[in-house]
């Protein structure tokens, strides 16, 4: 049967979208947010940084060789709510791969560039319950039925971006990338090579894909510029930027710049919610509430909306590939500052 996106962003009626407007003013995010104090947001983060700093659970990925040379140590939070305020502990400066976290950005990217119906009549939004690289998961329903943050509906994403040659392509999804970060990010080049030289069943993920209509041209290249996206170089605060944008309405709290349609926002988020966290996103959900989405590079971002963006850097992994310690930092903090967007008082 083919989905409908919901009516709500886009052909919602003008007045009611001034009722939900002033509500918002009134009730909403904001008064949330002034809620949070400083003092209490700065303590959370510093508890939870505390209580999982000596933590060896979890193991890097080593699918993509590279990845296993990365320091496990690394360890780094940073929450940003809608003001611009940054509230920080451990490690700010490492950088790693961005890696399947990029994938939300490529699909907000393609999402304004060619309405989210695009992605409904293509990938769908479905959560596969299987792990992020499944050919099954493919197979069951020829590639319909899936969703951009796994790796098959990621890669056909990327290959709806819509540009010139592969340079030009490449560069709007990089561009995309450092504005929502507030900076000109680069790639980080080993792991990029690393990747591309051990990608096959990417590439046979992309080949399936466009055996089933999904990608329309060029699949390997698709794979290709996949990887390069994968291969983005970010710190916990580039992360904690980029999740603090899809929590303020899709404009960067510390630029100002207005990067992604707020009536897109919702989109994105739900997509995340249902699959950012592969087949334990339901887990994720139930303990958190919060749309999130890892990465195997040991990232993962959570959007708690009109409150803030978190993000946590550190690369041992559980066996759904998400960041062990960013998985319990994030859920910790979160539950303390009372994030979860599906929380309410009785009255
Ligand atoms: O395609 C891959 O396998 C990687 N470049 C990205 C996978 C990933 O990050 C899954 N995340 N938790």
């Amino acid at each position: 049967m083919k989905q409908q996106r919901h009516p709500g962003a886009g052909g919602f009626p003008a007045l009611m979208g001034v009722v939900v407007a002033c509500a918002g003013l009134l009730f909403g995010p904001a008064s949330s947010h002034a809620q949070m104090k400083a003092a209490d947001i700065q303590k959370a983060v510093d508890a939870a940084y505390a209580k999982y700093k000596d933590s060896t659970d979890g193991k890097n990925a080593d699918y993509i060789p590279a990845l296993a040379k990365v320091d496990s140590k690394i360890y780094g939070i940073a929450l940003v709510t809608p003001d611009g305020k940054m509230y920080t502990a451990g490690d700010l400066k490492s950088e790693v791969s961005i890696q399947s976290i990029s994938k939300v950005f490529t699909l907000a990217y393609v999402m304004a560039q060619s309405g989210p119906q695009a992605i409904l009549d293509n990938m769908g939004v479905d959560a596969t319950g299987q792990v992020f690289n499944s050919i099954n998961a493919i197979e069951q329903y020829k590639g319909a039925e899936m969703n951009p943050l796994v790796n098959p509906g990621a890669i056909t994403t990327t290959s709806m971006v819509k540009g010139g040659d592969r340079a030009e392509v490449w560069k709007k999804i990089l561009d995309y990338h450092s504005d929502f970060a507030g900076r000109t990010l680069s790639v980080n080049e080993e792991v990029f090579k690393s990747e591309a030289e051990t990608n096959q069943r990417n590439q046979a993920i992309a080949q399936l894909m466009y055996a089933y209509g999904h990608i329309k041209d060029k699949p390997l290249e698709a794979c290709d510029i996949y990887t390069e996206q994968c291969a983005i170089s970010v710190n916990a605060k580039d992360l904690g930027v980029m999740a603090a944008t899809l929590a303020n309405g899709g404009k960067n709290p510390v630029s100002g710049k207005q990067v992604l349609d707020s009536k897109l926002v919702p989109d994105v988020l739900a997509v995340m919610a249902t699959a950012g966290m592969y087949d334990d996103s339901g887990k994720w959900l139930y303990r958190t509430g919060l749309p999130a989405k890892s990465g195997v590079g040991g990232g993962v971002i959570a959007v708690s909306p009109g409150k803030f963006g978190i993000a946590v850097i550190s690369p041992p992994l559980d066996a759904a590939g998400n960041s062990v310690r960013a998985q319990n930092a994030i859920a910790d903090i979160s539950n303390a500052l009372g994030g979860n967007p599906y929380w309410s008082a009785a009255k």
